[in-house]
């Protein structure tokens, strides 16, 4: 394939309401790469079915990703935004990477093993090939880079190893993609506990902002969040919940960590938490609008899910039919 531009492919799960941790960490950036990047954006609902969903939650998540995504910035003109089982070369392609991705690998998956302790009465065949299928959607698009969360290394790792490996059997199928981790913003830990990661299926709802949270709900979770004791508003390894607010602040303001020491010189905690609290809903209020207008109107969110599978498919058939030809399938 010839390649006008760098090609970037990211995908998210439609499940669980998204939080501020996915926005800061994901979402609020992918924006910026469709300036430098051909961007494919993946509402992967064929992962979401390694556990078990409710049909209509599914359904209904699935549109609000959608809309969140476009909310969040992403021009539908600009960038692919598409859902991935609109597009079955996703689930071919993972077959067919099934064959040359080892047993050993997706034993040792982190992934795989949190979720297989989580889900004990569920450890279906599809959770332990889930890396795989997320293979499939990064080479099917010839992808350069990938924007993902650090949790997401160890599978990005594996993709590569599968592309190198099938283009030393089959040489110049796949671009062997570099992942693109983020520094800041890239861990948002939870607010009751700041040892761990602010995770959307968290029991604890003071323990994560969902991005559509109102404000009274966001000011009152951050004014319950874990500090420190002690006092002082500084980073530091000993203060990990003081570190966090700072570093939520700083993605929302877009102020430096000195500048943001410097302003609550001498202040408390409880001045400080109101000033997070507000920053961060100040930062979400005009997504929020945004997306409750677009869940207005299915019709256009359902014509953009179209327009994407169809850009999505053009790209997708031409790495599918390299690999079917490389494979030694007849082609009619
Ligand atoms: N596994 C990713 C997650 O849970 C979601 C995902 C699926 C993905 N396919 C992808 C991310 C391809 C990046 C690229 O967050």
């Amino acid at each position: 394939m010839i390649k006008d531009r760098k090609i970037s492919f990211s995908g998210i799960q439609p499940s669980g309401n998204l939080t501020l941790g996915n926005y800061l960490g994901a979402l609020k950036n992918f924006a910026e790469f469709t300036d430098n990047y051909k961007c494919f954006y993946c509402i992967v609902d064929e992962h979401a079915i390694t556990v078990r969903q409710v049909p209509a939650d599914l359904r209904r998540r699935t549109y609000e990703m959608m809309a969140l995504y476009i909310a969040c910035g992403l021009d539908p003109d600009r960038a692919t935004l598409y859902v991935q089982s609109h597009v079955p070369a996703h689930a071919e392609l993972a077959w067919i990477l099934n064959c040359f991705t080892m047993f050993g690998e997706l034993s040792r998956m982190t992934q795989f093993k949190e979720k297989s302790a989580r889900h004990a009465d569920n450890i279906n065949a599809g959770l332990f090939t889930y890396p795989s299928l997320m293979a499939a959607d990064i080479l099917l698009y010839q992808t350069d880079v990938v924007p993902v969360g650090i949790d997401q290394k160890q599978h990005l790792e594996l993709t590569r190893d599968i592309a190198i490996r099938f283009n030393q059997l089959y040489p110049d199928t796949f671009t062997i993609p570099e992942p693109v981790i983020k520094k800041t913003g890239m861990k948002i830990m939870s607010l009751a506990d700041p040892t761990k990661k602010m995770s959307k299926s968290d029991e604890n709802e003071n323990a994560t902002v969902r991005i559509l949270d109102d404000r009274d709900t966001i000011i009152r979770k951050f004014r319950r969040a874990v500090t420190d004791s002690g006092s002082g508003i500084r980073v530091s390894d000993d203060k990990p919940g003081v570190t966090n607010l700072i570093s939520i602040y700083s993605c929302c303001t877009g102020k430096s960590t000195e500048e943001i020491e410097r302003e609550f010189e001498g202040k408390g905690y409880g001045d400080f938490k109101l000033a997070v609290g507000e920053a961060c809903a100040d930062l979400l209020s005009p997504v929020q609008t945004e997306f409750y207008r677009l869940m207005k109107d299915k019709a256009y969110l359902e014509q953009m899910m179209k327009k994407g599978a169809e850009e999505a498919s053009y790209y997708a058939q031409k790495t599918l039919f390299k690999v079917r030809r490389k494979l030694g399938f007849v082609q009619l």
